[in-house]
């Protein structure tokens, strides 16, 4: 049977993103394999109807219903390699990213735990190079393989090919909107040591084991990060932002104790999580959106939120950053309008008197 016959009309996407926000999908469909990529490209583009792939919904803002085709991306399987000196381990997208983490560990196959419990699925990490407590995807991460539109083939970037930054990719860039991602490659080596020099797992004894680390990385998640299950969210709201010395010279003289990272191109990363809550603005809202209460970062949708009281909070917190630190927030977030993704500052405007 062709995968077109099982393409439905509105649908609601709110158990598809982990807002609960309230959209819904023109069309839409689950993708099980990734032959039938072509199909539902074909079907789309003949309608002339835009379309998007969905993983675990974990990383965007549906500011509308979507006039096109949602793709619902579950592609299943693993497959694992065992080199003399590493494993290598293919992953279908459409895996769910903590259970594969998981697996990983209980195989004994080590290096993923400090990404324990990100939401979402395998085939959206590349994209924004997910990372947490001093791991990111690129420093495990091989290759990844996808359907182009371009040329209509499938295809593999090595990681290299891949230009994984903070939060970004080539995924996000020159290749935003041309590829469905199939496949993840990671390669984990045997000789595995415990990255444990950020924040809470500073404490972890020398010799702890891969199983140890994932452990305290989930205690850590769950006390401060709220369950999307329970409390809509999209994980960080705004992204780190990136400063000059001179501005962090500034910012320092009043604020000594201000959190920061040294970055690349000689700039600091702030932790925006804490110039939120420096102004107070923990558990403040705005409609049935709030900040969360534990994390600063986070935005809920406390009760019903629409997308347009996330949009305001999300204002509210950029005019009052800006005010006090002269720092731009820039959303993590992707947002989605009814024909595809929008640069968020495309809604969002400028805050005022911002050049
Ligand atoms: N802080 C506060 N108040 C807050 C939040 C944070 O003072 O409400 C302070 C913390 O005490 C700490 C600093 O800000 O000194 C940084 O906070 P934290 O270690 O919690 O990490 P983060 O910078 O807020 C980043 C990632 C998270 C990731 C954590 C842990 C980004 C945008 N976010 O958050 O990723 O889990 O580090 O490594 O880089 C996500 O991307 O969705 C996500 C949750």
């Amino acid at each position: 049977m062709s995968v077109v016959s099982s393409i439905q009309s509105d649908v609601d996407l709110s158990s598809y993103n982990t807002f609960a926000l309230a959209a819904k999908a023109k069309h839409f469909v689950e993708l099980k394999h990734a032959k039938d990529i072509k199909e539902l490209i074909a079907w789309a583009g003949a309608k002339q109807l835009p379309w998007m792939v969905i993983g675990g919904g974990s990383n965007l803002l549906l500011l509308e219903d979507f006039s096109g085709l949602v793709i619902i991306n579950q592609m299943r399987g693993i497959e694992v390699i065992e080199n003399a000196d590493s494993y290598t381990i293919k992953a279908a997208a459409g895996e769910d990213w903590h259970q594969f983490v998981q697996w990983t560990i209980s195989q004994g196959m080590p290096g993923l735990e400090n990404l324990a419990l990100i939401p979402g699925t395998v085939g959206a990490s590349p994209v924004q190079n997910i990372g947490a407590y001093g791991v990111e995807l690129a420093d495990l991460c091989s290759e990844v393989e996808f359907y182009s539109l371009v040329t209509n083939s499938m295809q593999t970037l090595s990681k290299k090919q891949c230009e994984f930054a903070y939060r970004d990719s080539i995924f996000k860039a020159q290749l935003k909107d041309q590829v469905i991602i199939s496949k993840v490659t990671f390669e984990l080596s045997k000789s595995w040591v415990a990255k444990r020099d950020y924040g809470g797992l500073r404490l972890l004894a020398e010799d702890v084991s891969a199983q140890g680390v994932f452990d305290q990385v989930c205690k850590m998640r769950i006390s401060k990060l709220p369950e999307p299950k329970v409390l809509g969210n999209a994980g960080s709201f705004f992204k780190n932002p990136l400063v000059s010395q001179d501005h962090l010279s500034r910012l320092l003289s009043r604020y000594p104790e201000m959190p920061n990272y040294p970055a690349s191109k000689g700039q600091s990363k702030l932790a925006a999580g804490w110039l939120i809550d420096k102004l107070g603005l923990k558990g403040f809202s705005i409609g049935g959106a709030a900040v969360h209460q534990d994390q600063a970062l986070v935005l809920v949708n406390k009760a019903n939120a629409e997308a347009g009281d996330i949009l305001t909070l999300c204002r509210h917190i950029r005019q009052q950053v800006w005010q006090s630190f002269a720092v731009l927030l820039q959303p993590e977030v992707r947002f989605i309008k009814h024909s595809g993704e929008i640069e968020p500052s495309a809604v969002l405007g400028k805050p005022d008197a911002a050049e």
